[in-house]
This record gives structure tokens, sequence and C-alpha cells, in this order.
């Protein structure tokens, strides 16, 4: 076979990991690919028509997944979560529901499902919780039907914990069997539809952590979405800490309790449309310093959307997308009134547009318009839940107000929603400093120095209080000067 077409056979494996079991991989995995492609005990042609079938084998899935999915888990992983599940989450669902039923989707060899029910027996809550767990990879189910562990597994668990639930055996340690019988393990794959499994209102509390950040965007977002249309109003959704539903999803909203962010079902879902047809999640580009502000204004105004989430479609093209130039060069000069002016003048299709909002939101909290400020958040927060700049200016607005808790949560929120957020990451650290906090205001500070350097000229232009880029770098520094830092 020629080299071209052995490329092309890869690259077609590489689309079909993704339509079947929502895997993506990048450039540098196409020689694992091609081994993988090549175990599968077949030609390749017939093994990429089986996948491309209408029912790809069960077998080959499976072996697929037992090859090609990152397995790393183990007990109480990410603590501060746990406690928001059996401190918040379990209790609250438990008293709307009375039975509430619990879901780890992608649960590898068991740790996370198995720790769940630890911690609802710790509370005294395991009757009312039946617990189900899934994962597409057969070996790893294996493993956690089986229960052993070794004690790399139970690295993060309390010692106590760990005597009370497993036995000594061999090299290992066995789990409890009462534990093991509270959870239902299944053979299930994320990326497919199942109305039987997937039934609406079905589930109360979701982890699915650490999984959907090996997906594809368009199809992390159809799994979110048929994970959302299970959920029950007012159900939990936990996700890796690496992980958010930034524009993935507008069915939530962001949680922030127990020092970690997870997410809430809104009351009703919206029917977003499939990733392919949604409006693009704008990425913020580095720009070449200080350039002149009158070019900055034009550009910001072309991207102010940077730090939304939306996964709607783009506005249908009958209205252009409005204008804020002016009120950006006023807002720049520091002319508020005029500002609020230009956008008052705006057509009034534009009204509720996120960019216009969030424009509007910026400015009356830079005219110390608190009240009115909080309004425009709310307003822009209703069509977007997980909108970055939103929770910005609303820890504007708590700081005001002399709440600085509020304020610091609001600033971690948008920091956790966009994780470039340059602005976000050095008010936090600011407000850590004075909070008493120095090792995490250090963590904050130097993050917000290295984003600076490359922070979107729009990001600085609507959110950095009318300082320019040396000067914020040199509020950096100067806070982490006087944390005891490099100055
Ligand atoms: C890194 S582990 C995460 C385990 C656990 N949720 C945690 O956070 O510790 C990711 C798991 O997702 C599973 N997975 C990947 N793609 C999947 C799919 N399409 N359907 C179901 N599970 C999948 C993998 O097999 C793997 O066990």
């Amino acid at each position: 076979m020629n080299a071209l077409a052995a490329t092309q056979e890869v690259a077609r494996f590489r689309a079909l990991l993704a339509d079947r079991l929502g895997l993506a991989f990048d450039e540098h995995k196409l020689a694992t690919l091609a081994r993988v492609l090549d175990s599968c005990g077949g030609d390749r042609q017939r093994i990429l028509a089986d996948l491309a079938g209408s029912a790809p084998p069960d077998s080959l899935l499976a072996r697929l997944a037992s090859e090609l999915t990152v397995t790393e888990t183990y007990f109480y992983r990410s603590g501060d979560q746990l406690r928001a599940f059996a401190e918040l989450a379990l209790p609250q669902r438990q008293q709307v529901r009375g039975q509430v039923q619990v879901l780890s989707a992608g649960c590898a060899s068991g740790e996370e499902p198995y720790t769940l029910a630890m911690l609802a027996r710790s509370c005294g809550r395991e009757a009312g919780v039946a617990l189900y767990a899934f994962d597409a990879n057969p070996a790893m189910l294996a493993r956690a039907e089986r229960g052993h562990y070794s004690t790399w597994a139970m690295r993060e668990m309390p010692p106590d914990l760990r005597t009370a639930w497993f036995r000594h055996e061999g090299e290992q340690y066995l789990l409890a069997q009462d534990i093991r019988r509270a959870v239902h393990f299944e053979q299930r794959n994320l990326a497919l539809d199942d109305p039987q499994f997937w039934q609406p209102g079905r589930f109360d509390i979701v982890f699915c952590r650490n999984v959907l950040m090996y997906f594809t965007p368009a199809q992390a977002q159809a799994a979110v979405a048929r994970i959302a249309h299970a959920m029950a109003p007012g159900g939990y959704l936990f996700l890796g800490h690496a992980e958010t539903l930034r524009g993935l999803s507008n069915d939530f909203n962001l949680c922030h309790t127990h020092g970690t962010f997870y997410y809430q079902r809104k009351d009703q879902l919206e029917h977003a449309p499939p990733l392919a047809v949604a409006a693009p999640v704008a990425r913020a580009q580095p720009v070449a310093p200080d350039p002149m502000w009158a070019e900055q204004i034009g550009r910001a105004s072309r991207r102010i959307d940077v730090l939304a989430s939306s996964t709607r479609p783009a506005a249908p093209a009958v209205h252009s997308a409005p204008d804020l130039q002016l009120a950006l060069a006023s807002l720049h000069e520091e002319r508020f009134s005029q500002a609020l002016e230009h956008i008052g003048n705006l057509a009034p299709h534009h009204a509720d547009d996120p960019d216009v909002l969030l424009l509007k939101a910026v400015t009356l909290v830079q005219a110390g318009a608190v009240a009115k400020a909080r309004e425009a958040c709310a307003q822009l927060l209703a069509r977007d839940a997980l909108h970055a700049g939103a929770h910005y200016v609303l820890a504007l607005c708590e700081e005001m107000a002399g709440e600085l808790e509020g304020a610091l949560d609001h600033y971690q929120g948008a920091s956790y929603l966009a994780p470039g957020f340059a602005m976000a990451r050095l008010q936090a650290g600011r407000l850590l400093r004075r909070l008493g906090q120095p090792e995490a205001a250090r963590r904050e500070l130097e993050l917000a120095g290295q984003l600076l350097e490359g922070e979107d000229a729009a990001r600085l232009l609507l959110f950095g209080g009318g300082f320019p880029r040396a000067a914020l770098l040199a509020l950096c520094r100067a806070e982490l000067a006087a944390l005891g830092g490099a100055p």
C-alpha cells in the first residue's frame, strides 16, 4: 500500500473514532491510531467499513475503547467536589425528591462511584440513593466488579476510611461487599443516544469528570445535551477541574461552594443547535503590545464577545451586528454618560445583544451605578449563565459594595469559565492578598502576570479600568512585591 493511502486510512479512522466514541486525537497520536487499527484483527478497509456502518459491532467499539481511552482515576478524587456532593447536592435533592438517582458517566475502574457510595453511607443517606455508573471500556468495568485496588488508588483517601472499607488481600485491598453492591455498573457509550437509558429528568446528580476533555467539541456538546435532558430540573452536574461547560451548553447555572465549581440544571432546557451551526466560541488572540487605541477600539468592537460562552446560533443576518465603536471610545475616555447615550441610541433590536449588555454593564460599574450594572449583568446571565464577563462585572459590583468574599467568588467564577482571563486573575490575586491568603494570591498574581503579556486588547480595553497593559503589569508586580515575591 502506498504511504498516501495509509495516511488517508488513519485519518478516516480518526474521524470515525470521533463519530462513534466521541474521542478526539491530535496529530501526535496518529502513529498510535495506525497501530491500533492494525491490531484489530482484519484488513484496514474492513474495520473502517464496520465502524462506518449503521450498527458498528459492539465488540469492535469495546476493543477500541479499551485500547484508546485514558482511565486514570482514584478514590476521593477532588475532595472539594465530594464535600459539595455530600453536604449540599445530596441532602438538597433528597429533600426535593426523596429517592435520589446518581450517575457516574465515564466511571473507569469504579473508584468514583464507589467513593460516592461511601459518602452516601457515611452521611447516613444511602437508603435514599440509587447509584449508576457506566463506561465504554469493558476492561475497566471488569476491574470495578472485582473490587481489588492498590494503595495507589487510595492515595487521596483518609486512612480511617481505608481501614473501614477495605480488607487486605495479598498485594491488594478488597472493597467491602456492601459498597460494591451499592453501584449498578454497565457498559455504555456516552457518544450514543439511547432513549431507554437517557430518560427525561431521570438523574438528580451526575458526575462526568475527566471524560469530556477527551471528546471533540461537537461530541462533548452532544453528550452534555444528552445528560441535561436526562437530569431533573435543579439537579447537579460535576465536571473535572479542567473542564467547563463554557461554549457547550446553556442549560446549567454555575455554582460555587466548598471551594469548587459545579453546575445546576436550569428549569427549562434550551434546544441548542449542533455545534457545527452554533456561534463560534471566539478565542483570545495575543496582540502586538500597545497598538493605537483607535485601532484597539475598532478591534474590540468586533470582538467584544470574547468572554461569551453562548452556544446559540449567531444572530440572524437580518440585523447587522451593533456598532459599538463610539460607546467604546467614550468608555475609554471615561465619558460614561456619553457611552451610555451611544448604547441607548442603538437600534432597539440590539438592546438585549450580549455584547451590548456587557458593554453597558462595564460602563455602569465604572460610572459607579452599581445597582444598574447588576441589572445589566442579570439580563446577560439570563441569556448566557456562563458568561465570564458578566461574572467579572458582578465581582466589581460586590467589591464596590464591600462584599469581598462575594467578589472573590465571582472573580474566581470568571477565571474558571475563561481560564485565560488575565484581569479576573489579577483581581482575584489582589483580593486574596487582602483576605489574608498569600499563597493563593501569589498563584493568581503570577498567572495574571503571564496572561497580561498576551492578553487580548479587547479584554484589556473593556476590563482594564482604563489602564493600559504596562500599568496593569506594574500593578501585578507591585502586588507580588507586597507579598514578598519577585518585584
Ligand atoms: C480519565 S477517566 C475518568 C474517571 C473518573 N470519572 C474520574 O474522574 O476519576 C475517563 C473515562 O471515560 C471513559 N470514556 C471515554 N469515552 C467514553 C465514552 N464514549 N463512553 C463512555 N465512557 C467513555 C474512559 O473509558 C475512561 O474510563
